[in-house]
């Protein structure tokens, strides 16, 4: 069977890992969470005080560094993948709201960029991959053969992350949330390098009012249209 590239991009939790890893996993593809390098970058940047107490992040610093950061995953037996920064497990580390708060402006310098980019393009080296983010299909996959560009409001993605946030114990506030959400939407859309972007070619999806099972057939039917199967 052909392997593609599949590339999902857009606004903070709006569903695009949920969709990417569901079809990963029937068609057999590697399932590549791009917004999870960027966390542990982050991370990184706050264990090594890097990100100062109004914010903002040394990114002279930060950019020395970088050559000591290494990015990988490990598949697990659930089928899920745990991020490694340097070796170690921060999966539940990077989910957490005070690395949420710094990932954008992170995720806006242009070294960090650069290096992250190089990655994935990596990963994607042998197709057979789905990778979501905010510039994969713009800048890292520009010739990936789906895109799809995800969005639903402000007020459902911030509920859906919300839930998910209690769900595994954190003493979040929905305000909180949703305050971070339309944050990092206005830093991710409006920075300099690789902005949040719909690529010209991308099909788009408002899952507002869809179901998991509605969204998952979706995208099925649409990589069927390109490789006969799924
Ligand atoms: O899960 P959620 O949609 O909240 O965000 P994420 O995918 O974990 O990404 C976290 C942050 O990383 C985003 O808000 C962006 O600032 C940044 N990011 C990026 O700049 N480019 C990507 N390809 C992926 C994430």
């Amino acid at each position: 069977m052909k392997k593609i590239i599949i590339a999902i991009d857009g606004y903070s939790s709006s569903g695009k890992s949920t969709m990417a890893r569901a079809i990963a996993a029937r068609l057999g593809y590697r399932y590549i969470d791009s917004g999870a390098m960027y966390r542990a970058v982050t991370l990184f940047a706050l264990r090594h005080g890097m990100i100062g107490a109004d914010g903002s992040v040394d990114e002279a610093a930060l950019t020395a560094a970088l050559p000591e950061i290494a990015i990988d995953f490990r598949p697990m037996a659930d089928g899920s993948q745990h991020t490694l920064l340097n070796g170690e497990d921060v999966e539940a580390q990077i989910r957490t709201m005070e690395v949420s708060s710094h990932v954008s402006a992170v995720a806006a310098i242009v070294p960090v960029r650069h290096k992250l980019v190089q990655l994935q393009q990596e990963f994607g080296r042998e197709k057979g991959i789905v990778m979501d983010g905010r510039d994969i299909g713009t800048t890292v996959f520009p010739d990936a053969e789906l895109k799809i560009y995800v969005n639903a409001s402000a007020e459902t993605r911030a509920r859906r992350r919300y839930d998910e946030l209690r769900a595994k114990g954190q003493d979040v506030s929905y305000d909180e949330v949703l305050a971070n959400v339309r944050e990092r939407d206005h830093i991710d859309s409006t920075r300099a390098e690789s902005p949040l972007r719909r690529a010209d070619d991308a099909i788009d999806l408002d899952n507002s009012a869809m179901t998991l099972d509605e969204q998952n057939a979706w995208l099925c039917e649409r990589v069927r249209r390109i490789t006969g199967e799924a």
